[in-house]
């Protein structure tokens, strides 16, 4: 988080990038920020470092100020750690994800990387709804439940992992039921954010997608900051 903060959302061109698992969020995130030269946040690890950081302490899942004690702990170097990525750390992040307490001790730090000069991209669940509510671009990326567990389970083979296709759809599913059906800040589009269904798009058809959309939101907000 190097450049200075601006003074109010309103100066920060923040990219709202929200969707289920594996919808291929993270990858167009990654992309815009390279096509936009704009930080990226995957706001996923913070949820994923606390699952870690709470089940190392020896805490459980469930209970709410143990997770909440970590999550206030949690610091950026933490996030680096590849044991983030596996799929055990996506089931533990998807279960501390329904307190309230860790989701608003996760707020200020998502917040100021926000707000940094310039603008930032965010990737999760509930950035366009809750997070960045005024962000200028905000974007729901889906794809079938069937294509998503395709991609996640080519990807976790990759890291190394031994897991069958049925197993990585059944997780999939889960965390969309857990993820959209809790009561704090649950996945959902906001009502202004584009929706893109990449089922039947390569990556490269999905972020070429993304950057068209986020440039010319970009070029009407830039318009209006100079009007104003
Ligand atoms: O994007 P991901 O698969 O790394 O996210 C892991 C879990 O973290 C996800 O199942 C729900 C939770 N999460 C969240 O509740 N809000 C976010 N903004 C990002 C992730």
């Amino acid at each position: 988080m190097g450049k200075p903060k601006a003074e109010s959302f309103a100066e920060s061109f923040i990219v709202a990038v929200d969707g289920p698992a594996a919808s291929g969020k993270g990858t167009i995130a990654t992309r815009l920020g390279e096509a936009l030269d704009l930080p990226v946040l995957d706001t996923g690890l913070l949820y994923r470092a606390v699952g870690v950081l709470t089940a190392e302490a020896g805490g459980h899942m469930d209970d709410e100020g143990a997770a909440a004690a970590a999550a206030v702990m949690l610091t950026a170097e933490q996030l680096d750690d590849p044991k983030l990525r596996t799929r055990a750390a996506g089931e533990l992040a998807s279960r501390v994800a329904v307190h309230p307490r860790v989701r608003a001790a996760l707020l200020d730090f998502q917040h100021t990387f926000a707000r940094q000069e310039g603008g930032a991209i965010l990737d999760g669940r509930d950035i366009g709804t809750i997070i960045c509510p005024e962000a200028p671009v905000k974007l729901y990326v889906t794809a079938r439940p069937e294509v998503r567990a395709e991609r996640r389970w080519k990807q976790l083979t990759a890291q190394g992992e031994a897991v069958s296709y049925e197993d990585v759809l059944t997780d999939i599913r889960r965390r969309d039921a857990r993820d959209g059906g809790r009561d704090a800040a649950p996945m959902k589009p906001a009502p202004d954010a584009v929706l893109l269904d990449t089922s039947e798009m390569t990556i490269e058809q999905a972020a070429d997608a993304a950057r068209r959309i986020v440039e010319a939101a970009r070029a009407r907000w830039e318009a209006s900051q100079e009007a104003s």
